[in-house]
């Protein structure tokens, strides 16, 4: 079992667990995830992992209320134990030394991304961030970010295409300055609309465009087929091959989509995210 030694919620509907899982924490790195299951009748469900600390043993994640299984977590108090916490899974996503990078984060991936942007910047990069929230009030983890990044800009929107809007302003002005104020990558953990439209936007200038892709997964370990996706023309499983992969060269987005969005109800748009299909706002 895997007790839960903390709970803080950081935003209405966002939560983040502090879970005792010392196998866990030792291996991990930044953007892998876990795949966990609460208890014996539970599912399982993947989550991207915010932090670590290996000599404590735990393991950070920060989740945001959607459906059945994350309403019951955020009903987790310190002292509940999961019945299963499986991981490091996922390639860790690729750091080295690019010069500037712009990271693109919303939702859950504004506390994902942090162990990236860290590395980067250990890396010796400079980096500018972008947070996408619907509201001041849905704001959350900006401290490490200010701490992190060389700039951070915040782009609140309202739901749906103002949100979308709010983000793409921000990272047309930074294109329009390249290659006089360089880019050398592009980071981005959003929603899935705002990934492809970003790898749209840095295609012509040959930004590389680094894209963190969720399609529902079941076992996480390359045997069910659940997350296949193409990318390049070769078919590929985001839990092994990925989360992380070159946003130019997903030819399968129309089919992504469809097909997160196949398990999506009014409920989800209800709850202010940007699409069906998302998780994310
Ligand atoms: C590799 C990976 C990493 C992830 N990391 C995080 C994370 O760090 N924090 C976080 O909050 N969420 C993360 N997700 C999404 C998370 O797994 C889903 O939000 C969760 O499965 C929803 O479960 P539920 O029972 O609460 O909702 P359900 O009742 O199962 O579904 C509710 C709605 O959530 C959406 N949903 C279902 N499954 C997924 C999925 N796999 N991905 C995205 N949306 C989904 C659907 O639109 C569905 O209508 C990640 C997903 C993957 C594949
Ligand atoms: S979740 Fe089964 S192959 Fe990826």
């Amino acid at each position: 079992m895997y007790p839960i030694v903390d709970h803080e919620v950081l935003a209405p509907r966002v939560h983040r667990l502090r879970v005792q899982a010392p196998v866990v924490a030792e291996k991990a790195k930044p953007g892998q995830f876990v795949i966990l299951i609460i208890d014996e009748k539970g599912e399982r469900v993947p989550f991207t992992i915010s932090d670590w600390d290996r000599d404590a043993g735990t393991v950070d994640f920060v989740f945001i209320e959607v459906g059945k299984t994350t309403r019951q977590l955020a009903a987790l108090q310190p002292g509940d134990e999961l019945l299963s916490f499986i991981g490091p899974l996922g390639r860790p996503a690729e750091v080295d030394h690019y010069g500037h990078v712009v990271t693109v984060l919303s939702g859950y991936g504004i506390a994902a991304t942090v162990p990236i942007i860290r590395a980067l910047k250990e890396q010796g990069n400079t980096v500018t961030t972008i947070v996408q929230a619907p509201d001041r009030e849905r704001l959350f983890g900006q401290k490490p970010l200010e701490e992190l990044s060389d700039q951070l800009i915040l782009a609140l929107g309202t739901r749906g295409d103002g949100m979308m809007e709010s983000t793409t302003v921000a990272v047309r002005k930074l294109l329009d300055a390249h290659p006089r104020k360089r880019i050398d990558r592009v980071v981005a953990m959003c929603s899935l609309c705002l990934m492809r439209v970003l790898s749209e936007m840095t295609r012509p200038l040959g930004i590389k465009t680094m894209v963190h892709l969720t399609p529902v997964m079941v076992d996480g370990t390359g045997m069910c087929g659940a997350c296949r996706l193409s990318v390049g023309g070769t078919n590929r499983f985001a839990c092994v091959h990925g989360p992380e992969f070159d946003g130019h060269e997903v030819d399968g987005w129309e089919v992504l989509m469809a097909r997160r969005c196949t398990y999506a109800d009014e409920s989800i748009l209800q709850q202010g995210f940007q699409c069906r299909g998302c998780s994310q706002w």
